[in-house]
């Protein structure tokens, strides 16, 4: 029989395409009450909640923690309750896993990063500046330091095929509306279906330590809505960029670097990650 990972937040944006994408070898979570009434096989979870009589299903060897306040700007409104989630109760949760010999794969982010070195190597010092990324560092030290067994995967951004900021941009395109895509914020960008194959990996081979998954270069907003508007055929002239800083974002720090070293993906998993040009025109075909 082949075996079932647990996946920790099947809502989630990455655990909803990976529960789809591999339906055979998945089993969720969801703190969506309804979800579960309806069907026989799902788990409740909610973070929220006392934990200490939650267990996770038998038979289950690897686990992947999607649950999280994953909104910058969310966890920078409310620091208290981000840490609450994204730190107590994800130890809480880590440490019950653990407890039933459950491997843990999870994910991070470049923001342990204070982003102003291209290529942060695995072994760099972190200096987060986000409470995000405080949160996820927290975290990585806690498996390590306790050596539990664990990949840690920092990824830079992942890209849906569905992606709504680009929909939006599309959407207005369409209607001949001008967008504002941001020229000083940059992405180094992963297709989802790349991160949950690398995700799938690290489930099945059990392999510890940190990996670290983004693309080969760093592209700004404003260059990907050009991309998008000259695959699509749209007056380039509608495409005005402005910088993050004139918006309403409302964030403290925002990095001039995503970039990570991937060569532990490639020395360990035989993995390489795809041209930056590969990785846009993949996102882009999607809206051909
Ligand atoms: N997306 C990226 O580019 C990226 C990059 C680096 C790392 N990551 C990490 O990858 C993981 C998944 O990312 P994502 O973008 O797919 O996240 P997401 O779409 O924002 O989903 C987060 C999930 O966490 C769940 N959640 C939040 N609070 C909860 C609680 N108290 N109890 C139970 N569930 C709770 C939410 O449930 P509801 O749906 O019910 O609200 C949601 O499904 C996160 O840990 C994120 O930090 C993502």
């Amino acid at each position: 029989m082949s075996e079932k990972y647990l996946i920790i937040g099947e809502d989630s944006q990455i655990g909803s395409f990976f529960t789809r994408r591999y339906s055979d070898i998945s089993v969720g979570t969801t703190r969506r009450r309804e979800k579960v009434s309806h069907r026989s096989s799902g788990i409740y979870l909610n973070l929220e909640e006392d934990l200490s009589l939650w267990a996770p299903p038998k038979g289950v060897t690897s686990a992947v923690i999607f649950t999280a306040v994953t909104s910058i700007e969310k966890c920078q409104q409310n620091p208290e309750y981000a840490r609450f989630i994204n730190v107590e109760k994800t130890k809480n949760l880590i440490d019950i896993l653990h407890k039933n010999n459950i491997f843990i794969v999870f994910p991070s982010t470049n923001q342990v990063f204070n982003g102003t070195i291209p290529y942060q190597k695995v072994g760099d010092t972190p200096s987060p500046q986000t409470e995000y990324g405080k949160n996820k560092l927290e975290v990585e030290n806690y498996l390590l330091i306790n050596k539990i067994e664990s990949s840690i995967i920092r990824f830079s951004k992942i890209i849906p095929p569905d992606y709504p900021l680009f929909q939006t941009w599309i959407t207005s395109l369409k209607q001949g509306e001008s967008i504002h895509p941001f020229h000083d914020m940059v992405i180094s960008p992963v297709s989802i279906s790349f991160a949950c194959m690398v995700i799938r990996i690290l489930l099945e081979k059990k392999l510890t330590g940190i990996f670290q998954v983004s693309a080969d270069d760093d592209i700004s907003y404003a260059n990907i809505a050009h991309d998008i508007g000259t695959k699509l055929g749209y007056n380039g002239s509608l495409i005005q960029p402005v910088s993050w800083k004139t918006s309403d974002i409302q964030l403290n720090h925002v990095p001039e670097h995503t970039t990570l070293d991937t060569t532990k993906l490639r020395n360990d998993l035989g993995i390489k990650v795809p041209d930056i040009r590969i990785i846009i025109d993949e996102i882009l075909e999607y809206y051909g």
